[in-house]
């Protein structure tokens, strides 16, 4: 029959299944929340760069080194210049009349394959293959480039005598003012709570397994590939910054690091890797992002089981989980005594005492007005739709806000500038 051969094709394309932000590796988390957090903390370099390059009459060439499927263009392309008024079109930071060129390196020919049927069409991005164990020497042959980039954890895979080559090609070959992002695996991240007694001052490679894509019931059965990714502090990174300053005579500038993912990293759906993670917690905050979809938000709260003998750690991670419970208690209670039909809440909100860190009070007073400020409305949930997502919002915000960049989320991320 026409329409059974028609379904089927339709089937067949992938392209009927059903799409949700619940689960995989373009999760609401990733989208939402890591991705975002990534382009508002690289937001301030790449508009200098930009900007800078502009009043050169020039545009920016960007190298992205372990591109796999492109993510990191999209990424990059995805930052906002700010936050975008409730009235502005969202204007990125490199659009496509300030890019001149992105060109992807990657060993993997499949994951190349994929980047360049995702970007097909598109006619200034390029993808090459080249292995960079032995430092960078696919560059020797290209023009220099204005940003060395690396995405979601590309740089776990090296040893630092490795690293000290990448980047010492990278100042080789880069003119001054060029910028690096550096991307690792944060050592202490509480997802891998169980490796943290690695000696700091040692490398040290997990045993990393991609099992958090498949869903619970597959995990065991499913044949899960492992292979070794370092997990770096920041300490390490500006050990490898040194030597190769000491090698090359190029300064290399450390702008920032930051933390990403410290509430919610991949890993603490599989529980692999802490046996006390609250497994449930990746899919409690994709629910809040997925529209229409209601979240139990007392699920959310951390119960954070200490390690004894890591009291630095442990002390960060309950003042950082404390917050966030907090929040989602203030939450809860707000829209438990919120009247829908008066639009307003019957008893005044717990007190938010004084002396609470300033992003924690900001956090309550936002759920506060957006809960006052949508609860009434009549259609369209706003409670899955708006409420709940703007509580994701701010326990981001405040992940941005609390963290030390030292290497405590999922990923440790580094700018660094090139100064010659
Ligand atoms: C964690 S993935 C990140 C991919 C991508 N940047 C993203 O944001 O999703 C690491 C990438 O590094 C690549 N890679 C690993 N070892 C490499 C090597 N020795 N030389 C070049 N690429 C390598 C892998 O093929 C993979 O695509």
């Amino acid at each position: 029959m026409a329409e059974t051969k028609a379904y089927s094709q339709a089937a067949g394309t992938g392209k009927y299944e059903k799409a949700t932000g619940l689960l995989g590796k373009y999760d609401n988390v990733r989208r939402f929340w890591e991705d975002q957090l990534t382009g508002i903390m690289l937001r301030p370099y790449l508009n200098e760069l930009t900007d800078r390059k502009h009043k050169q009459l020039k545009r920016i060439r960007i190298a992205d080194l372990g591109c796999g499927s492109a993510d990191g263009y999209d990424l990059i392309t995805g930052v906002n210049r700010e936050e975008p008024g409730i009235y502005d079109f969202i204007t990125a930071a490199v659009t496509p009349e300030t890019l001149q060129e992105y060109v992807g390196y990657d060993l993997n020919e499949d994951l190349l394959e994929q980047a360049r049927e995702h970007l097909s069409g598109n006619g200034k991005v390029r993808f090459e293959k080249a292995d960079f164990s032995d430092g960078l020497k696919m560059l020797e042959k290209e023009a220099p480039f204005d940003l060395y980039m690396s995405s979601y954890g590309t740089m776990s895979h090296f040893t630092n005598e490795q690293l000290v080559k990448i980047f010492r090609d990278i100042c080789l070959h880069a003119e001054d003012g060029a910028l690096i992002i550096g991307d690792w695996l944060g050592r202490y991240s509480y997802e891998w709570q169980d490796l943290w007694h690695h000696p700091p001052d040692e490398e040290y490679f997990m045993d990393y397994r991609i099992s958090y894509i498949y869903p619970e019931e597959e995990r065991d059965q499913a044949d899960i590939a492992s292979f070794d990714l370092r997990l770096m502090t920041r300490e390490e990174c500006i050990n490898i910054i040194k030597r190769v300053e000491q090698e090359t005579g190029v300064t290399i500038k450390p702008l920032h690091f930051f933390d990403r993912s410290i509430f919610v990293g991949r890993h603490l759906s599989t529980g692999d890797y802490n046996r006390h993670a609250p497994r449930w917690l990746r899919h409690q905050t994709n629910s809040l992002f997925e529209g229409y979809t209601r979240t139990d938000l007392s699920t959310l709260m951390v119960d954070f089981v200490p390690r004894p003998g890591f009291d630095h750690l442990n002390n960060f991670y309950e003042h950082f989980f404390m917050c966030c419970n907090t929040l989602i208690e203030h939450t809860i209670a707000m829209l438990r005594n919120y009247n829908c039909r008066k639009g307003e809440l019957c008893e005044r909100p717990p007190e938010v005492p004084p002396y609470y860190p300033e992003p924690l009070k900001d956090a309550i007073h936002t759920m506060r007005a957006v809960i006052e400020g949508s609860g009434w409305l009549d259609w369209g949930d706003p409670r899955a739709n708006i409420i709940e997502p703007h509580l994701g919002y701010s326990l981001r915000k405040m992940e941005m806000d609390l963290q030390p960049g030292t290497g405590v989320g999922h990923s440790l991320v580094g700018v660094f500038q090139v100064v010659k």
